[in-house]
């Protein structure tokens, strides 16, 4: 039996020598540790052996259990090892390849306009409102003074959707919505998208307005060109100049006309300011007393002055765009640019 034993040992370590599959280990294992395996066989044939030797033989034949076992586990360990290493370097990540670019975004020019002027503007003290873009009829025109039937309906071709219901054919109606909430003093600009049955090489049937409104004690006329100023300076060019020449706006009195001094020409004349020298840029004036009554604020106490930035005409100006379409074509070509 010894002998036997002995034969099966040497036979199990060659086998292990020349393992080099997992399969392989495998049947290893079947053959040898396995409920039919060799050293199965061994345990049963104890039985035949002498009584007297029987411990000493299973001691023997237990041993050479536990060296096949450890042989087995050994191997296994050392190919799982192999394994993990095979599929590391299968797996690995080049970190030195360079990586793909992707294209950054941009803001677009008219938001990047709304913000240069949110920034001046917030420089002297403004918040800022938004207001609805489908407007009631008595925010966008009665209580800026502009009754039903009145004339100077007409200079804002508007969408109705129903009888008092239209798309806001101005920021205005924010005047009135700020001044609902809000007791003097106030100091807002309302930024947002208007919409008129309009459109050429200028006009497109939606754009974006920034209103402007100061109400407080002893608010004039001078306050709205010295802010205007401000502005212009910030957006154009530090030397321009404003002027403000007579105009008509029903929810201001007087109301005013604002023109630039060209930053193309300095003045001097040139296309851009058809020889002029000026730019019309904005409409103001100063708070019509029966808008501030329409919104329970004494005219007799308070005063405003409001204004209204054409936000692609500022954006078209300062960056000579001919025509308003390309800001609204989103042609990367285009926007790329800015
Ligand atoms: N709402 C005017 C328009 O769309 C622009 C405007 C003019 C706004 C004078 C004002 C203002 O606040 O005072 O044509």
């Amino acid at each position: 039996m010894e002998q036997r034993i002995q034969a099966l040992r040497e036979q199990m370590e060659k086998r292990i020598s020349e393992i080099h599959s997992k399969d392989a280990l495998s049947t290893f294992w079947q053959d040898f540790l396995g409920k039919k395996g060799s050293i199965a066989d061994l345990m049963k044939s104890l039985g035949t052996v002498a009584k007297e030797e029987r411990p000493a033989m299973g001691k023997v034949i237990n041993e050479f259990k536990v060296q096949a076992e450890e042989r087995y586990k050994a191997l296994s360990e050392t190919m799982e090892q192999m394994e993990l290493q095979a599929r590391n370097q299968r797996e690995a990540v080049d970190i030195t390849l360079p990586a793909k670019g992707r294209p950054l975004g941009g803001l677009h020019p008219l938001t990047q306009v709304k913000n240069e002027i949110i920034n001046v503007f917030s420089g002297m003290g403004f918040d800022v409102f938004e207001g609805p873009e489908i407007e009631d009829d008595d925010h966008n025109f009665t209580r800026l003074n502009v009754p039903k039937d009145h004339p100077s309906r007409d200079m804002q071709d508007t969408f109705y959707l129903e009888d008092d219901l239209l798309l806001r054919t101005q920021t205005s109606g924010g005047q009135i919505r700020v001044m609902d909430r809000q007791k003097p003093p106030i100091k807002v600009l309302v930024p947002g998208r208007v919409f008129r049955s309009d459109s050429d090489a200028t006009h497109s049937p939606m754009f974006h307005q920034m209103e402007g409104l100061v109400v407080d004690k002893s608010i004039t006329l001078c306050d709205l060109q010295g802010m205007l100023d401000k502005f212009v300076q910030q957006l154009f060019d530090a030397d321009v100049r404003t002027r403000l020449r007579p105009s008509y706006f029903p929810f201001t009195e007087p109301s005013v006309e604002v023109d630039v001094s060209c930053f193309e020409c300095a003045g001097k004349g040139c296309s851009l300011c058809k020889h002029t020298g000026w730019i019309e840029v904005l409409g103001g004036g100063v708070v019509h007393p029966k808008v501030l009554e329409n919104c329970g604020i004494d005219p007799s106490v308070y005063s405003g002055i409001a204004f209204g930035i054409g936000i692609e005409r500022i954006t078209m100006l300062k960056y000579g765009i001919n025509n308003i379409g390309l800001l609204f074509e989103n042609d990367l070509r285009f926007l790329k640019q800015f």
